[in-house]
């Protein structure tokens, strides 16, 4: 039998976990593949895909700062990568074609609501940043109907532009964080990339309601600063975004593979390394 070959595109790439996971799914599922870890920045992209390609490669994570990038180059796409312009899926068809995929919407839903047990529907939400990693789970968040959802930015062009082209799906509002001062939310996403460097957006006291959920996009091998400050906030929940990390990726798997992974076992394996 022979291995067919995966790997995970993005720069930088040491941090990732997706050789790991997908590994681990691969195991679990008894699929025998070759996943790998590859420092790809955006200007050797489509050369380093070709080469993937031309040694056998079946198939592609994308990450930051691959994902717009990888949208353009597909020959093919799915509805849900052309409602976020980004993919973070590319299947490598033996003819070469490429077709892509985003399962960032569907992995973040999955961990909120089968691994978390929340229900967005009626619940009024914040997200907290505009760029690529809020464009992939605006569509999803409104498909389950909030109570509100407000997109908040420091800089509030790119909130507005951002809630514009998504007016169709839901109401969605732009907002300064500023000008959050008195307002409250059920739920705080955050997906702007302050975590990255250990940053905090600037956020008004009381913006979390009791009871509210704090849910960072991010993760690290320490709980990031917007984790530990909904945890200040008396949240009843704050987590960062490993389970998504871990659902997106199962979703990704099921496509180039037919096999759904389970993904708790795989979860519950990460959180325990980083305790
Ligand atoms: P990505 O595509 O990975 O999300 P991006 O397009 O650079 O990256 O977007 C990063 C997001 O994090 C932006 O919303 C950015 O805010 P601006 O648009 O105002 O730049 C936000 N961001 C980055 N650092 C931040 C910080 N320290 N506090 C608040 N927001 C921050």
């Amino acid at each position: 039998m022979t291995t067919d070959l995966y790997a995970v595109f993005g720069h930088p790439i040491s941090h990732s976990k997706s050789p790991r996971i997908h590994t681990l799914f691969a195991q679990q599922t008894g699929q025998i593949i070759d996943y790998t870890a590859r420092d790809v920045p955006a200007e050797i992209f489509e050369s380093e895909l070709k080469n993937f390609a031309d040694c056998g490669g079946k198939g592609l994570s994308c990450t930051v700062p691959l994902k717009e990038l990888a949208w353009h180059i597909a020959d093919e796409k799915s509805a849900r990568s052309n409602r976020a312009r980004a993919v973070n899926t590319l299947v490598i068809g033996n003819d070469g074609r490429l077709f892509g995929d985003n399962t960032d919407g569907v992995g973040l839903m999955r961990d909120l609501t089968e691994n978390l047990g929340i229900t967005v529907t009626g619940l009024d939400i914040l997200l907290l940043g505009a760029g690529g990693a809020s464009r992939g789970i605006i569509d999803p968040l409104l498909a389950e109907n909030p109570g509100r959802l407000i997109i908040a930015n420091r800089t509030v062009t790119k909130a507005e532009k951002l809630a514009n082209e998504f007016k169709d799906r839901g109401t969605i509002v732009a907002s300064g964080f500023e000008a959050l001062n008195g307002d409250s939310f059920d739920i705080i996403l955050n997906a702007t990339a302050a975590s990255l460097s250990g940053d905090l957006p600037p956020l008004p006291e009381r913006i979390l309601n009791p009871e509210g959920v704090c849910y960072d996009l991010a993760y690290g091998s320490q709980p990031t600063a917007f984790v530990r400050w909904g945890k200040k906030q008396g949240a009843r929940l704050s987590v960062d975004g490993i389970g998504m990390l871990v659902e997106q990726a199962a979703e990704s798997f099921f496509i180039w593979r037919g096999k759904r992974p389970q993904t708790r076992p795989v979860i519950e394996l990460l959180n325990r390394e980083r305790s």
